[in-house]
């Protein structure tokens, strides 16, 4: 497995691999199960598979938790070396945000919601990285996890619109076998918090099975989750009711719904969904 620093030898590789089909996954390390499903993925469907680890600075806002991200290269390189990645590509923050650097990716109106809202810029961050890193590997089809379901449909919408000609592909969400979706930062939690945090994947299953008994109502699907996750402990930031494709919230009953969430688990923000009506390989 190759291991690059430079966005010119990663560039290299791809041009030397020309003929190859790429399975891209762009991860900020502190690599997870959730994660290894996705490099298995692209191992599996591509001749050969690249990782990039970059906790990625224009994401997050200044109050968030960039200094703080977990970061283990050491643990991420030998989990991409036993999937069979073929290369990683490990940047410097001032190689992919050299010296005056001042270009930004702004996605559409489906970036505003939910975590656009929550997050002001975030999709900015997100959507510029993914500019530049696709620009590097070149990928023919890139994962992500459906845990972070508005990226997802931020980057397939960005791929579309720019003809990046990248596939944008979902995988499911990842869960312990309790039920929490694997994160990154369910590192931060304490055992008490990891306890209370259960409550939100249980809050969204609930509502998974009232959607299988017929309730349609997004009302009170929104009510039902809100109830279900008011526990000591879990502040929710929002409960969303909405549709697929476009994020718009429901306020009429549909055939297909995402229901997600976000709250704070002691200083921990947390995020989760699940989709209903609707299979995850149908959105593209
Ligand atoms: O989901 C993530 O880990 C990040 O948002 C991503 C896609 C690697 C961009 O920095």
């Amino acid at each position: 497995m190759k291991v690059f620093r430079l966005g010119s030898d990663a560039r290299a590789f791809r041009t030397a691999s020309a003929a190859a089909s790429i399975g891209f996954v762009p991860t900020m390390g502190a690599l997870h199960d959730g994660h290894a499903s996705l490099i298995e993925r692209a191992v599996r469907e591509h001749d050969l598979a690249v990782v990039s680890i970059f906790v990625n600075p224009t994401q997050f806002a200044p109050h968030e938790d960039f200094a703080a991200y977990p970061r283990d290269e050491a643990a991420d390189l030998a989990m991409c070396e036993r999937i069979g990645a073929a290369m990683v590509f490990a940047p410097a923050v001032d190689e992919i945000y050299p010296l005056g650097d001042a270009t930004r990716v702004r996605p559409g109106p489906i970036s505003e919601r939910l975590e656009g809202s929550a997050r002001p810029g975030h999709f900015v961050g997100v959507a510029t990285v993914l500019t530049k890193l696709f620009s590097i590997v070149r990928p023919d089809v890139a994962y992500f996890g459906q845990k972070d379901f508005q990226q997802l449909r931020v980057v397939q919408t960005m791929s579309r619109d720019l003809g990046l000609g990248v596939g944008v592909v979902g995988c499911p969400t990842v869960r312990e076998p309790d039920g929490l979706a694997m994160s990154s930062r369910n590192r931060y939690l304490s055992a008490d918090e990891r306890r209370n945090a259960l409550a939100l994947s249980a809050a969204l299953f609930a509502a998974q099975d009232d959607w299988s008994r017929g309730q349609r109502d997004p009302t009170n699907l929104r009510d039902g989750v809100k109830r279900a996750a008011a526990v000591p402990g879990v502040a929710l930031e929002y409960v969303s009711v909405a549709d697929p494709l476009t994020l718009d919230e429901l306020a009429r009953p549909a055939e297909r719904a995402l229901i997600s969430l976000a709250a704070r688990v002691g200083r921990t923000r947390l995020i989760d969904n699940v989709l209903v009506g609707m299979k995850l390989e149908e959105i593209a």
